[in-house]
């Protein structure tokens, strides 16, 4: 007893000379010049885009505005999406007078709406039949609106698109540009993925491994290639949770306008019936305003995240999040933990193979959108099926291994994960009962053709592989 009563501190003080030792990696850096290039061609932001007199005019028009619901009263639209707003700027109506003060900050905007930062030589996305080669003249005008959020309130991630378009031709039409002002220092981040798709449903990459992680500022306007995959990650807020804290003016360039009844022409009429007309007032206010900026946000003011650790578990640096994309793919993605995070900042972050997921779908067999797609994916599927969601996301659960390995095979298998509660009725088709779970079935769609893993094998990563890689070669001796 006496001999381990004074070894235990000693093994401890060895631990912890051994942890003091151990470079922790920093995971936060500086880009270089050559590569702050590239990044630019995904983002930009400017800070004091706004002087700050007529800054605080929009702020007020803009929760005016916001107040009114909607000034259109249309009644049920398609889809019940509110309306955006349409202001025409080709050369020529640029000149027009604005009528109120978000008029007058969108032709400032205009100004730093450069396509050919996000359309050169490197814009090369193979899966484009005709490269685009947007410039300053394409741009015709821009839709705006305005989003009000709590402060932990997320947005799920998506493509800023032509609503209406969309939902008639089931295809995308995206705008040149998409901007972000933020109105407020208040709410959870923008996450910009360096990801875009054709129709929705394919993306491009499958995993996106770079974005941009954009901590609200006020008056600071960030400006994104109009077809990337973005949202807000709740997880990542940094504040508390207060109603309607987080206010944006969302600007989007657009080569023409996009579809009524989800872009409406903000009339004379209209905007008069609404208050929002006095371009004597706004020019006089211009013409006291003292303008320090707009001030580039630079690659020094804008720290890299590079989470490349080999680790890929590694608790101590990072925490894992998770966003659901359309149909209801899981995106893994790990961070830097909350309390290393600062406000108010805009981070480009680069993520190594072993950090971010994003191939697995939740299975729920109540998303129509998510059944109408695993039948158009002709790759065969794996599902793994749960008792609930501690099963796969607890820090020893299925995710941890499952992601990896779905990730491995992403071009050859679908995989999805299969909770109780959103797919109990699939069981049947595999013969599954509650007391095989957890359990993975192979599952071909177009042939019907099925494998089920042993009942009562210890369920782990090597039988799930061994049991994909029996039903592809099963496939190829079909051929
Ligand atoms: C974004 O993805 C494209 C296509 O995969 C790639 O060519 C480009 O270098 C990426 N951009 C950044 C900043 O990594
Ligand atoms: C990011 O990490 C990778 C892998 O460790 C390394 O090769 C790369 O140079 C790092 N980039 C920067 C800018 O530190
Ligand atoms: C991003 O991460 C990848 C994979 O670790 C690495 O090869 C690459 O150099 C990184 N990019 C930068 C700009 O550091």
């Amino acid at each position: 007893m006496a001999t381990s009563a004074t070894s235990f501190p000693l093994i401890l003080s060895l631990l912890l000379a051994l942890l003091l030792a151990s470079p922790v990696k920093c995971s936060v850096t500086t880009l270089d010049a050559s590569d702050s290039e590239v990044w630019s061609e995904l983002t930009t932001a400017w800070d004091s885009v706004l002087p700050a007199s007529v800054f605080k005019e929009v702020k007020e028009e803009c929760d005016r505005f916001n107040s009114l619901g909607d000034v259109y009263d249309l009644g049920d639209m398609k889809f019940g999406k509110k309306s955006t707003n349409w202001l025409a700027m080709s050369e020529g109506e640029e000149s027009a007078e604005p009528r109120n003060f978000i008029e007058y900050a969108i032709h400032q905007f205009y100004e730093l709406a450069i396509p050919e930062q996000f359309y050169g030589d490197n814009y090369n996305i193979k899966h484009y039949n005709e490269l685009k080669r947007y410039t300053k003249s394409d741009i015709q005008g821009a839709e705006w609106w305005i989003q009000a959020r709590s402060g932990k309130e997320g947005i799920g991630f998506h493509y800023d698109k032509d609503e209406a378009y969309a939902s008639n031709y089931m295809t995308m039409s995206f705008p040149i540009i998409s901007t972000i002002t933020y109105l407020t220092d208040a709410g959870a981040p923008t996450l910009i993925l360096n990801q875009t798709s054709l129709d929705g449903s394919l993306e491009f990459p499958e995993v996106p491994h770079e974005g941009f992680l954009s901590y609200p500022k006020s008056n600071r306007h960030v400006i994104f290639r109009g077809d990337l995959n973005h949202g807000v990650s709740k997880t990542l807020s940094l504040d508390v949770d207060t109603p309607n804290s987080r206010v944006t003016l969302l600007v989007n360039w657009w080569m023409r306008k996009p579809m009524e009844p989800n872009c409406m022409v903000f009339t004379d009429a209209l905007a008069k019936k609404a208050g929002f007309v006095y371009p004597e007032k706004v020019a006089k206010a211009v013409r006291k305003a003292t303008n320090p900026g707009p001030n580039k946000v630079n690659s020094e003011s804008t720290p890299f995240l590079n989470i490349t650790d080999p680790k890929s578990k590694n608790t101590k640096l990072y925490s894992r999040h998770m966003e659901r994309f359309p149909p209801n793919d899981g995106f893994h993605y790990d961070m830097p933990r909350i309390k290393d995070l600062v406000a108010h900042t805009l981070y480009a972050v680069n993520w190594s193979w072993e950090h971010v997921f994003g191939t697995v779908g939740m299975l729920d067999l109540w998303n129509q959108n998510q059944i109408s797609s695993l039948f158009r994916i002709v790759e065969p599927k794996l599902i793994v099926f749960v008792h609930d969601d501690r099963d796969l996301e607890s820090p020893t659960g299925i995710n941890w291994w499952l992601q990896p390995l779905a990730k491995r095979y992403q071009s050859r298998i679908k995989t999805y994960t299969a909770t109780t509660e959103k797919a109990q009725n699939a069981w049947g088709e595999f013969g599954i009962i509650e007391k095989d779970l957890p359990i993975a079935v192979m599952h071909d769609t177009k042939t019907n053709r099925k494998l089920v893993l042993e009942r009562g094998a210890v369920f782990g990563e090597d039988k799930v592989e061994e049991l994909m890689k029996k039903f592809l070669s099963e496939s190829s001796d079909e051929l």
